[in-house]
């Protein structure tokens, strides 16, 4: 049985990407929209060995539409996403738009897919794609021992910003190899050859709205307040995968080849983790264009009793964003 999807962004960073996967899953499709802005419709966008054109949003009909993945930011989700559900819908929202509603499901697929049967508004949210890596890899952990306290340090890359801060880094990383200055425009500051400890927006708390999403979202997703998470974003001048250096406090002692073997069993994760040169995931060797969490240099923390510290890297376009959105989609059609 065929649904008739749209793909809200169809043209963006992850857009794309989400046409790419429900490709190579052959996800069941009867008809398929192309939506972006006024700026994009007319174009051509490729799905498979089809050429498609784009369709203007602002002026889409929704009715008739089964499933749609938006992607394309907070503002456009927050107008279009409640016409397309009161439309019949079931819109996967990648945007942050409605991922702190009590009403709005937030899931990881692997982590809590029932939690997407639940949704009243016929609106479920797809996680901030560094959140959704964490959680793939630690939810198993969570379970089997649960988890105190996190504390994660980011390195993400300019993909996460969407398709102009892919530009700027080639951009700017070009230029100043030909001696020219770095001019930013998407970021504050250069980011070619350059790190930056900021994403999103400042929050009075002085952290930045990107590490908070690691807070709340953890503690949406795996269903717990107590945990405690403290997280510090930084972007870094990578274009395709984010990685993460996380550092837990368990409830009960894991040891490192306990945690190894639970990993290793664990759904949409692969460890990467022996002791040498390239024994450890990195977002060029391995996460990038694949779907895998991977997750390396697993150890017991020395400093803590019952601490752990996990590299944790993977594609944040694919399984931070379409991937799951696309898996989102599948636990729906599951449904019918
Ligand atoms: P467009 O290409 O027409 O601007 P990215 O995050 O990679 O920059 O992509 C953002 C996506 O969201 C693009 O597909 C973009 O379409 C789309 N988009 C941005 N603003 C709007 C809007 N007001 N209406 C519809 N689509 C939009």
């Amino acid at each position: 049985r065929t649904v008739n999807v749209a793909v809200v962004g169809a043209t963006g960073a992850v857009g794309e990407t989400m046409l790419k996967i429900l490709a190579e899953r052959d996800f069941p499709i009867d008809r398929l929209h192309l939506l972006a802005s006024e700026r994009s419709a007319g174009e051509k966008a490729e799905f498979g060995a089809r050429r498609i054109v784009v369709e203007d949003l602002a002026t889409f009909d929704p009715a008739g539409i089964d499933i749609a993945l938006f992607s394309a930011g907070g503002s456009v989700s927050r107008e279009y996403a409640p016409k397309f559900a009161a439309a019949g819908a079931v819109v996967i929202d990648n945007s942050s738009a409605f991922r702190q509603d009590d009403d709005v499901p937030l899931v990881v697929a692997e982590v809590n897919p029932d939690a997407a049967r639940d949704r009243p508004r016929g609106i479920i949210a797809n996680p901030n794609c560094s959140t959704m890596q964490m959680l793939v890899a630690l939810a198993p952990i969570h379970r089997a021992v649960g988890i105190e306290r996190i504390n994660v340090a980011t390195y993400q890359s300019v993909s996460g910003t969407g398709r102009r801060a892919l530009e700027e880094l080639g951009r700017q990383t070009a230029g100043m190899l030909n001696f020219q200055e770095a001019r930013p425009e998407v970021y504050p500051v250069q980011i070619a050859f350059n790190v930056i400890p900021h994403g999103g927006d400042f929050c009075d708390n002085g952290y930045t709205t990107e590490e908070m999403k690691l807070v709340w979202e953890t503690r949406k997703i795996l269903g717990d307040d107590s945990i405690a998470v403290n997280a510090t974003v930084v972007r870094v001048p990578v274009f395709y995968g984010h990685s993460e250096a996380v550092h837990l406090e368990t409830r009960e002692k894991l040891s490192a080849a306990d945690a190894r073997a639970l990993l290793a069993a664990a759904p949409g994760l692969e460890v990467v983790d022996t002791p040498e040169p390239g024994g450890y995931p990195t977002p060029v060797t391995h996460a990038s264009g694949n779907d895998p969490v991977y997750v390396g240099r697993i150890r017991e923390d020395i400093s803590h009793p019952r601490g752990l510290a996990l590299w944790v890297v993977a594609d944040n376009i694919r399984k931070g964003a379409a991937l799951n959105a696309v898996q989102l989609a599948e636990l729906v059609l599951a449904e019918r």
